[in-house]
């Protein structure tokens, strides 16, 4: 069967050179970000400080609502931000550490900058919990599930583990949430693009993730989901101009929020990240996820095997239905391997615990997935000739 997503290869001009797996850290930028930067030169320049009335101050609003259809989010739920790091933290400034309800429960498998943000919490009186993994690929659900209790206040976990892959059970995790009192903040940073996400459906509290990695959306872009009962009564303490009632009243005193999206945001905003990222959400609201997901699950399954195939540790779920976007595994001087990979331009990264990750996307083939397992074992087999050598010559 042809693959008809191979059509949106010439959109993406480092496919003409590289063997580009690496979609779990920085998507491939498309073609259009080059309009897109000069038209937002174009309007700085010509246009002056008239470009914010004319175009740039509702650009948060719209952007969001573009990501927001991405997760079938209702419209205007979703604020936009420059990191995941700075999501927790308008997420963390709603609520209050000082009473009985503060503790965090989440798993170490979480993305280390989210377990360094909640850690930092601890003398503002938050209490956090952290469930360690079995494998190192799984996060253990029903000890997760278990420390969830009536002292809970945020369980911030990822949908995907960035290490593994694995898919978290969310839905049973906002579930046992919601019955004790606790709100779920779903970090979908490694989902989001790549595995169908459904905020409405999920009835989940929080959602926040980035643009750069499988919505091709480049750095600089993040989004906050806030469910929309909640986004009514919610009072960030970190806040901003952005997020009062009329930022143009410049009054003094205590804020009036605005409504959600607006109340959940601070400063000014960083327009061009926001109009780079767009080409991006474009491409992928018109592929579809749920295409997507398809051909990575047969993708993923594919390294799988032939990782099999070489006898090499596969640290990533086997089950594709528990399985992300991305295939990490460990043979032998994997590091070495991921910077040897590099130099050939097949283009992957490494982590620690992980081993090389490859991460194909819907712009991948299938020759493409093969090559980048085939370059490795030739690394290995020229490093074991290479190591013989020099054995027989000592
Ligand atoms: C699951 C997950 N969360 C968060 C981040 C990054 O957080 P931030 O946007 O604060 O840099 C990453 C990777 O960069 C990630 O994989």
């Amino acid at each position: 069967m042809p693959d008809s997503l191979l059509h949106y290869r010439t959109e993406f001009p480092i496919l003409e050179r590289s063997n580009y797996m690496i979609s779990n850290s920085l998507g491939a930028m498309p073609r259009n970000v080059y309009p897109a930067l000069q038209a937002y030169a174009d309007i700085w320049a010509t246009r002056g400080v008239r470009a914010w009335e004319e175009r740039w101050w509702m650009l948060a609003l719209e952007v969001g609502n573009e990501l927001g259809a991405l997760m079938s989010a209702p419209r205007d739920s979703v604020s936009v931000h420059q990191n995941v790091t700075t999501c927790q933290a308008v997420v963390a400034s709603c609520f209050d550490f000082s009473g009985k309800r503060n503790k965090i429960v989440y798993d170490d498998m979480n993305f280390p900058s989210v377990m360094y943000f909640w850690e930092a919490q601890r003398p503002l009186g938050a209490r956090v919990h952290m469930v360690k993994t079995d494998d190192g690929v799984t996060v253990p659900t029903e000890r997760l599930l278990d420390a969830i209790d009536d002292q809970t206040l945020l369980v911030p976990i990822s949908h995907v583990i960035f290490r593994s892959s694995y898919i978290n059970d969310a839905r049973a995790i906002i579930e046992k949430a919601h019955k004790v009192g606790a709100h779920v903040v779903l970090d979908t940073f490694q989902s989001l693009g790549s595995v169908p996400v459904d905020v409405q459906a999920l009835n989940v509290d929080f959602c926040c993730g980035g643009v750069l990695k499988w919505l091709c959306g480049g750095p600089g872009v993040a989004y906050l989901y806030v469910r929309p009962d909640l986004g009514k009564k919610l009072e960030p303490k970190f806040t901003g101009w952005f997020a009062h009632e009329n930022s143009f009243e410049f009054s003094t005193g205590p804020t009036r929020y605005a409504q959600p999206p607006l109340r959940f945001m601070n400063g000014t905003t960083h327009i061009p990240a926001l109009e780079a990222c767009r080409p991006g959400l474009q491409i992928i609201s018109e592929v579809g996820i749920g295409k997507i997901r398809e051909k990575s699950k047969r993708q993923t399954a594919r390294l799988i095997e032939l990782a099999d195939h070489h006898g090499w540790r596969v640290n990533t779920p086997r089950d594709p239905e528990q399985r992300g976007g991305t295939v990490s595994i460990d043979m032998p001087d994997s590091q070495a391997v991921s910077r040897e990979l590099l130099a050939r331009e097949i283009l992957v990264d490494w982590r620690p615990k992980a081993g090389v990750r490859f991460a194909p996307h819907f712009y991948n083939t299938d020759e493409e997935v093969d090559a980048a397992i085939a370059a490795v074992a030739t690394i290995l087999k020229d490093r074991d000739l290479k190591q013989k050598d020099e054995r027989v010559s000592v």
